[in-house]
């Protein structure tokens, strides 16, 4: 556990992340062309992700109320291939970083609407790992980072009110590295994580506001 906690405090210090400190989201938005990010969004976003981010497939995931910085980044991760999805690379491949940082802002304002956890049980796995980790694992509180309600900062995402399923799947590439853009932190949490932590922690991730 010391030298995950050492390693974890090495990679938040680079990456000038506030461990151990919750940190509520939104800092100013930038102004960008919301119209054209609107006309974007209905045109090939809204299929999978809903025209306001508010992904009707359990498949997507969400993008309503997700930090801009991150949604642009990850934009122009899809379109160099840092981070390799089929889909999305196509998706990214025409977006200029204006449109990229215009869809972030977009999303970003839109809000988001509760979603009840489905297993209460399990979601109470997921809040004993979520907000005190699991010692004997060195599994460190998601909290820490992504803050008591889940909503991320500037440098990292929001997690709260993200479909289960999606949750779940990022976890398990971030263990395989098959999710190729990360940034080693979400490696060394996720390949501590048991299955039925996984499960539990996107339960309870999923119903947080
Ligand atoms: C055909 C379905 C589909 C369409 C259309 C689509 N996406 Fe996606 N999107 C996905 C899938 C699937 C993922 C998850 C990829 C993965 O597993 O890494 C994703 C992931 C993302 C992510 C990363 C989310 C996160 O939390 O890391 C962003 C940002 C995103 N899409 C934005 C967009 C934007 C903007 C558009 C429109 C220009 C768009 N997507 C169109 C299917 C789609
Ligand atoms: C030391 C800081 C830190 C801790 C602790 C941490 N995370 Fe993360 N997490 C990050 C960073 C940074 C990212 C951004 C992705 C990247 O660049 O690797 C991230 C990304 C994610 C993502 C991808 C979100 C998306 O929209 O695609 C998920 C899911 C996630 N974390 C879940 C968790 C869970 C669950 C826990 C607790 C078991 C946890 N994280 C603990 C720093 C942390």
């Amino acid at each position: 556990m010391k030298n995950l906690t050492t390693t974890l405090a090495r990679c938040a210090a680079i990456l000038g992340l506030p461990l151990g400190v919750s940190v509520a989201g939104a800092g100013e938005l930038p102004a960008v062309d919301l119209a054209r990010a609107a006309e974007i969004s209905a045109a090939r976003c809204g299929l999978c992700h809903g025209v306001d981010g508010d992904s009707s497939s359990p498949l997507y995931p969400r993008l309503a109320s997700q930090h801009h910085q991150y949604i642009a980044k990850q934009l122009a991760d899809f379109k160099s291939g840092r981070r390799k999805s089929d889909t999305m690379e196509s998706m990214a491949a025409n977006l200029t970083p204006e449109e990229m940082l215009a869809l972030g802002v977009y999303f970003e304002q839109k809000p988001t609407k509760p979603r009840p956890a489905r297993d209460v049980e399990l979601a109470g796995v997921g809040r004993y790992i979520f907000h005190r980790g699991n010692e004997s694992a060195g599994v460190p509180a998601c909290a820490g980072c992504h803050g008591e309600n889940g909503h991320g900062t500037e440098q990292l995402p929001r997690l709260a009110g993200q479909v289960p399923r999606y949750i779940e799947d990022q976890l398990r590439s971030f263990d395989t590295r098959a999710r190729t853009n990360d940034n080693a932190i979400m490696h060394s949490v996720a390949s501590r994580l048991s299955e039925l932590e996984i499960k539990g922690v996107a339960m309870y991730i999923s119903a947080l506001e």
